[in-house]
Formats: C-alpha cells, structure tokens, sequence
C-alpha cells in the first residue's frame, strides 16, 4: 500500500520511521510546504515527496494518509483527503475550533471513511496494563483519577505558543491525559472546572498552567494539574524519544492514579513503575494491599508511554482489511468537548457543562 504523510516535521518524520518499518507499506510520499525539508526526507529516508498536496490525493494508488501538520492545518488537509476517499489519521488535537472538528467527524461519517485520531496512549503499555486491570475487575469500578504533568518550557519560537497555529495547551498538549481517563472511566464527563494562574512562560499566548477537576455522569472525578516551565529546561521532547537519567529529579513528573473500588494503580513514567493495590475488608479496617510493582528497560520507553509505532501499524494493518478505526473519531471528538471545555473554564472562571459544548 502506498501512504501519504501531510505534514513532515518532527512527527512527520516518527510516522514515515515507522512505515519505513512496515512490510505491508511499498510506497511512501511525503507533503511539506517546506521544500528544502522534502528534499532532506526524499534523501534521508528514499521515499517520494512533493509540495503539493494535489499529487497525493489524485493518486489513486495513496490509500491512507496521516496528517501530522501543525495544528492549524489538520481540517483543510483531512476534509480535502476525505473528499478524495483516503483512509486518514489525523493528529491531535483534531482542530483548533470544536466546530471545526465537529465538522471533520461528520465529514468522515458521512462518507463512511475510516478516520482515527493520534492518541497513542491507548497503543501506550503503561497505560494499557492500566486498562487491562481495569477489564479484569482488579481496581472495581473507577471512581477517581488523578494526573500531575510537569515539564519543562517549551521553545520561543515554536507554532505552538501562537493560538492561530496551536489552538490551546488543552488541545495540543493535554487532551492525551483527560482522553485517558475516559477510556478507563467508561463514562461521559459531565462538567469541569479549570483555574490557571498568569503565566510564567510569558511567551505562550495560551494558559501554561491548569488544575482542571472534572465530574463524570456515573460519579466519578478526575484532576489534572499542569505546570510548564519549572522543571529545568529540556531542549526538545522531554518525552520522547526516551526519558534521560537526568531526569529523574530535576522537576519533570508525568504520574496518573487510579482509584477503583476494588483497587488502585499508579503509573510514573519518568521513574519506570506501574504499581497496583488490592482492597480488602478485615474486621477493623478496610484494607489495601500492595500487589505489583512492574518496571520496564528503558530501551522500551517508546513503547510504555508513546507508542506511534504501534499506533501506526496497527492503522495500516486496519485500512488494508478494512477495520474500523481502533477507537472511533466520535469517541475523539469527546475528548475534544472536554479539552474545550476545560479551557473555557480556565478562561472564564466558571464551571462549564459539557451539554453545552457542540
Ligand atoms: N501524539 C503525540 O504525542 C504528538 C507528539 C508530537 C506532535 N504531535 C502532533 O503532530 C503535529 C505536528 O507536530 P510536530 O511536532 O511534528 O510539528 P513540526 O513543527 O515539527 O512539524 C509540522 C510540519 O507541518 C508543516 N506544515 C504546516 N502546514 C502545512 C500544510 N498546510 N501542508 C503541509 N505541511 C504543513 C510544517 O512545515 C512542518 O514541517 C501536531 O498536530 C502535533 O500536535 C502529536
């Protein structure tokens, strides 16, 4: 199968690394609207490239494309590739607006053409062991989660700090980490409360910062809390493409706890553990027993918490059979009321119901 990459940056590059490694993949073509870069991946990597985004879509051998452009760009490259009958995986965030991504999951409905968003925590080992304890009735039912984010200032220069081009910090950065919550919940949020202090990183247009508490309809809560900027500086992806010794201490923290009725877990990604508890009744006390205490190599990072290989594969190997998407473009799109939500509240101050988010 032939695949189109839209959008060949950073991210750009991981997807064409990881079809490089798919044998089901013959062909792969590359769009920027940077030549030079074209140029750099056409030799890097012996794929095709071009400018012009017509060439991919009236080739009729391109049967899936990925749309991995920054932000502002993922509703006109994913309805233009939808028109022209390609399987397509977009980014997250889906779009910079909740109409526009609205506008894209009708788009694919309509046309009944596969459409998957890039939330590879649910491709992501840690967090599906997280899953796999929850479907085994090991934590109960979930009824609270809380995720603490801390990470170092992004770059000055970087499209994500214009809110033209990243849209919020909600959208770009932590949708992954209130998407994961409702995978495990199995349950809609009701409404969300999110407060943010002025920035520190004062050349980010959006909000560097958040504790965002959240209520799903069966009861349970969720909280996040965000801060970018203190843990100490980090050029580039402190989390990809694997965690380095030194930062284990120096600030950076990505931790999710899980509280069920029957159990517990906690996932720390920059110390390697994913622990489990049991609860358990004696006469005197409800009990808690600590039970697992799982690590991995650091050589298996990418695979623990930021799994696009899988999350690529598994995309081709979908198109080819015709499968649907292994989590719907609907179900995507609630994650997006949320985010969006999430930062209106932290805009206004107030509570938003996710009711009135459409
Ligand atoms: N799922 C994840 O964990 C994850 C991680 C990193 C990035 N991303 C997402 O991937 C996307 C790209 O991020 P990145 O880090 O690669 O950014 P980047 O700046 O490295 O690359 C973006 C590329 O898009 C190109 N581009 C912009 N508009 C275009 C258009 N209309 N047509 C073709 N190319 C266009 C730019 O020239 C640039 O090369 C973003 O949506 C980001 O949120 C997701």
């Amino acid at each position: 199968m032939k695949v189109g990459v839209l959008g060949s940056g950073g991210m750009g590059e991981s997807v064409i690394q990881h079809l490089k490694l798919c044998k089901d993949v013959s062909d792969i073509v590359a769009l920027d609207v940077r030549a030079e870069r074209i140029r750099q991946l056409k030799d890097k990597y012996q794929i095709k490239g071009t400018t012009n985004l017509r060439d991919i879509l009236s080739d009729s051998a391109v049967k899936l494309v990925f749309v991995t452009a920054s932000n502002d760009a993922h509703k006109a490259l994913t309805l233009q590739a939808l028109e022209a009958d390609k399987a397509v995986m977009c980014e997250k965030p889906m779009a910079n607006t909740l109409a526009d991504a609205k506008a894209m999951v009708d788009e694919a409905e309509r046309r009944k053409v596969f459409f998957q968003i890039g939330f590879e925590c649910r491709y992501s080992k840690l967090y599906t062991k997280i899953k796999e304890w929850i479907d085994a009735g090991l934590l109960g039912q979930v009824v609270n989660t809380h995720c603490l984010y801390i990470t170092s200032a992004r770059e000055k220069a970087s499209w994500r700090n214009k809110k033209a081009l990243g849209g919020s910090m909600f959208g770009e950065k932590l949708s992954h980490y209130v998407d994961l919550p409702r995978w495990w919940i199995g349950s809609e949020v009701k409404d969300v409360f999110s407060v943010s202090s002025p920035n520190i990183m004062t050349y980010s247009e959006g909000h560097d910062n958040y504790h965002t508490t959240y209520r799903f309809k069966n009861g349970a809560v969720g909280h996040l809390t965000f801060m970018m900027g203190y843990a100490a500086t980090f050029r580039g992806d402190p989390l990809q493409p694997n965690i380095t010794d030194l930062q284990l201490g120096d600030g950076h923290k990505l931790r999710y706890i899980v509280v069920g009725t029957k159990g517990a877990a906690e996932a720390d990604v920059f110390y390697r553990r994913i622990k489990r508890w049991q609860f358990g009744d004696a006469p005197d006390v409800m009990t808690s027993d600590w039970v697992e205490n799982l690590t991995w190599d650091k050589k298996e990072d990418h695979f623990y918490y930021h799994n696009t290989t899988d999350q690529t594969h598994d995309i081709v190997k979908r198109v080819l059979t015709g499968q649907p998407p292994k989590t719907s473009a609907r179900d995507a799109y609630e994650t997006m009321r949320l985010s969006f939500a999430a930062e209106e509240s932290a805009d206004t101050g107030s509570i938003v119901s996710l009711d009135k988010m459409r």
